[in-house]
């Protein structure tokens, strides 16, 4: 059954690109994505700080632009972090939160990750939360468990606050980013299909049924298809394949059929 959610694509441009670099991308990705299909997905780029006032101008009226993380903190002595309300001043519109590289290598706990989506929630930013277990997690059978305890750590309690322009929730298996290796439509849809059931029991079947649920881990133009027609797949957070703008555009050509 095709869900009724507008499909989501969003990239993930992590520490990569010049700004300059990234305004020639963008310059080449918007046209391509633009004619007739912007009315019928919705699509965006979370770009390293450093790019948002390069690309606004490329993506305003087209396409979203987002950070790629944003402080626990309201404003004050963080030094090198970037508050919510900044990234709302650059006309931002989302930010991913507990991207898996942040949980690895900058210790960020599901816990941490609820602050940040309460700021980008009071800045009426949406966070797009990132959920996902290690390969040993998969092979132990673990993975429900943690993809649960991520979703409560950071959801739990404010899940009745939020709806679903304001929270995203993205599944990246830390053993399908950055490797090659994708999770099978059927690995995806399964957690996935898990994740609506979670928010049905925390946030209610209204959210659940609206809420957009990525699948993000190894996404090219090649797969995206297989991956993007399962019913609980809603879109796709990518990484390596975002900074082409070809391959870019086929994968958001994709979730339209
Ligand atoms: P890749 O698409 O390069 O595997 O990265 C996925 C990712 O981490 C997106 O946030």
């Amino acid at each position: 059954m095709m869900s009724e959610r507008r499909p989501l694509i969003l990239g993930n441009w992590k520490m990569n690109t010049l700004p300059e670099e990234g305004r020639l991308v963008a310059r080449q990705m918007v046209p391509m994505i633009r004619d007739g299909l912007h009315l019928r997905v919705d699509w965006g780029l979370a770009l390293p700080f450093t790019h948002l006032s390069a690309l606004r101008a490329e993506l305003e009226g087209w396409g979203m632009m987002g950070g790629q993380d944003c402080s626990a903190h309201l404003q004050g002595a963080y030094t090198g972090e970037i508050s919510a309300a900044m990234l709302a001043a650059m006309h931002c519109t989302f930010s991913l939160v507990g991207h898996s590289e942040r949980r690895t290598h900058h210790q960020e706990t599901s816990a941490t990750c609820g602050l940040k989506i309460d700021r980008l929630r009071d800045q009426g930013l949406m966070a797009v939360y990132c959920v996902g277990e290690t390969l040993e997690d998969r092979q132990r059978g673990n993975f429900s468990k943690i993809i649960t305890s991520q979703l409560m750590d950071a959801l739990g309690s404010r899940i009745q606050s939020l709806d679903s322009n304001g929270l995203v929730i993205a599944y990246e298996p830390v053993w399908a980013i950055g490797t090659g290796l994708t999770a099978s439509p059927e690995q995806a849809n399964e957690v996935h299909a898990m994740i609506r059931y979670w928010v049905v029991q925390h946030g209610g079947a209204m959210l659940a049924e609206q809420i957009r649920i990525l699948y993000g881990g190894s996404v090219n133009a090649s797969n995206a298809k297989d991956l993007l027609g399962c019913s609980d797949v809603d879109g796709a957070l990518v990484g390596g394949a975002s900074l082409k703008a070809r391959d870019f555009t086929d994968i958001v050509l994709s979730s339209v059929g």
